[in-house]
């Protein structure tokens, strides 16, 4: 069984795709044992709990300093003894410490086709305002292993997407979501839990 611990900061839709393809059987031989998140109000947490899965807030306001922020997030994620670690919109800087010591056992969703509209400063809407800006005709998403660089590690799954005339970049986003990130993020952790990768 892989024990997987998924990172989030927001809505945590993606999180809902992963336990829905679980209890579907889309992703098999896989249990999420805890939900991190650095921000106290984000709805993924209530997605978790209402889940009775294990849900933890590691926010770097209750720390003086980056250093013993990133010590107390390791701390947190070492608990739950992962053997893979899911940044499911987890919008935090994770500490070359973490990446180091999880080598090959960290992936990322991105919401564009990488290394497109990627790297610094690209995260959530803003990958999708950069889109439209661009005029580019095929977005999509990537799940990709993590390490030390933004966006720069082995590429696992893309899905291209289709942009629309008359997108906004909110409306683009839902698209990517739904059509993209929600079935390549599950199909990514089934293809490692059943060693397909
Ligand atoms: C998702 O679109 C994810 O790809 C993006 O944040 C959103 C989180 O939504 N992640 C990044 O931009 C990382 N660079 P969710 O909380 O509803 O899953």
């Amino acid at each position: 069984m892989l024990r997987i611990c998924v990172c989030v900061s927001g809505g945590g839709t993606n999180l809902q795709a992963v336990m829905d393809a679980i209890d579907a059987g889309g992703i098999t031989n896989t249990e999420i044992v805890k939900v991190i998140s650095n921000n106290r109000g984000a709805y993924a947490l209530v997605r978790a709990e209402s889940r009775g899965i294990d849900a933890a807030v590691v926010s770097p306001r209750d720390y003086a300093d980056r250093e013993l922020f990133n010590r107390a997030f390791l701390q947190c994620v070492d608990e739950a003894a992962p053997d893979l670690i899911v940044l499911a919109g987890f919008l935090v800087v994770l500490p070359p410490m973490m990446i180091q010591k999880y080598e090959g056992r960290i992936i990322n969703i991105h919401p564009a086709l990488i290394p497109s509209f990627c790297g610094k400063g690209y995260y959530g809407l803003k990958v999708h305002e950069a889109v439209l800006a661009r005029g580019v005709k095929i977005t999509g998403a990537t799940v990709h292993f993590v390490d030390e660089g933004t966006d720069t590690g082995l590429i696992i799954l893309q899905k291209a997407v289709e942009v629309q005339p008359d997108d906004t970049p909110e409306v683009l986003q839902k698209r990517v979501m739904e059509q993209a990130e929600w079935v390549i993020l599950p199909q990514a952790i089934d293809m490692i839990a059943n060693g397909r990768i």
